[in-house]
């Protein structure tokens, strides 16, 4: 089952529960003259995903595609969404009508080498990928408490075979506080629910968790 819902104006949270990971893996499609994708989703799960964005617009005529890095559910059905691609470059802004958006390099965080964050830049949501990442078929939208979500969320994977998906490099905490200084108002998050607030005040309070509990050499 997928749901969708608006989780700021024009901002579609388009949301499918996995019950074997017991989570949610969420993509985002921004409403504007060239509509924006971000996330594709797995392969097996296109004709579903597709299904549920023609719920809001028609398919075809999503403009622009975004992901966070090379991975199977934040691009793998990449070729069934594509036809006529075109790569976006660092410092380079993308209009849509509406709104501009901003990808931001972020090497290694949450994961992977090519990873970036995306950045509407008129209504403030950052399109965040991993990071924050909570389990449990929750809410679209939550507003009180992200960071004590992800904390749990990332001790409990400490204990599993995800344990260290988000390495943390020399990189981490500079990369958090620019990322915070954006001032986010609008928290896209990947898995789980989104968050609507003091973004900056999230990135860093997730920052010194990550520290906590990433950031401590293992014996
Ligand atoms: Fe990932
Ligand atoms: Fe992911």
């Amino acid at each position: 089952m997928t749901n969708v819902t608006e989780i700021a104006p024009d901002v579609y949270r388009i949301s499918t529960y996995n019950e074997n990971y017991k989570l949610q893996f969420n993509q985002f499609l921004v409403k504007d003259d060239e509509p924006l994708l971000f996330h594709t989703g797995m392969k097996a799960d296109f004709p579903h995903i597709r299904e549920a964005v023609a719920r809001i617009i028609d398919p075809a005529t999503i403009r622009w595609l975004s992901f966070s890095h090379f991975e199977s559910d934040e691009c793998g059905s990449l070729n069934e969404w594509l036809r006529a691609p075109r790569w976006t470059l660092k410092d380079e802004t993308v209009n849509t009508g509406k709104y501009r958006f901003r990808l931001y390099p972020t090497h290694h965080l949450p994961h992977s080498w090519d990873a970036g964050m995306l950045f509407e830049e008129t209504n403030r949501i950052l399109f965040c990928s991993d990071l924050f990442l909570h389990g449990g078929d929750v809410e679209p939208l939550n507003e009180t408490d992200v960071i004590g979500r992800a904390r749990k969320a990332m001790v409990d994977f400490q204990a599993t075979q995800l344990l260290n998906a988000t390495p943390y490099t020399v990189h981490t905490e500079r990369l958090m506080r620019e990322l915070g200084s954006l001032k986010p108002r609008t928290l896209a998050i990947m898995h789980g629910s989104s968050f609507r607030g003091d973004g900056e005040k999230a990135f860093l309070g997730l920052a010194s968790v990550m520290k906590e509990v990433l950031g401590k050499d293992e014996q």
